[in-house]
């Protein structure tokens, strides 16, 4: 779909958000960028690292007594919009990824897990399409 809003925002290589912590200059590893006339949209950028939830008070009581882990594997957050179309928010995660099989956040689906392979320059590149049904009317 041409002139969709492809929105992704990611943890950096060490697994911190911008606007979240301090020492991250705000809006970084974060962007929208809009598809061609094609419908395509490419997204260079690093890979993120996985990272823990916050595990102080009421949520650090709820893992520590169901007996899980806090850790969330590596993964993209993406939504991507179209006028007249039902947003899709997501997340995207990396095969092999630590955390994959355990995700204090359940949110791992196996249609959800891109395989980046080297394009001969060292560079990982992934595809992925994403389909968007039409609004419902109102
Ligand atoms: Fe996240």
């Amino acid at each position: 779909m041409a002139r969709a809003e492809v929105d992704l925002w990611q943890a950096d290589a060490d697994g911190y958000y911008s606007g979240f912590a301090p020492h991250v200059p705000d809006g970084n590893l974060r962007g929208v960028v809009v598809t061609n006339a094609e419908g395509r949209f490419e997204i260079d950028t690093i890979q993120p690292a996985p990272y823990q939830i916050p595990h102080d008070g009421p949520t650090g009581q709820l893992i520590e007594a169901a007996g899980w882990h806090p850790w969330r594997p590596a993964h993209l957050h993406i939504q991507v919009r179209a006028d007249g179309h039902r947003p899709i928010t997501t997340q995207l995660y990396f095969a092999g990824g630590e955390w994959l099989d355990s995700d204090v956040a359940e949110a791992v689906k196996p249609e959800l897990v891109i395989d980046p392979q080297d394009d001969g320059t060292g560079t990982r590149r992934s595809t992925y399409d994403f389909e968007l049904e039409p609004q419902p009317e109102a």
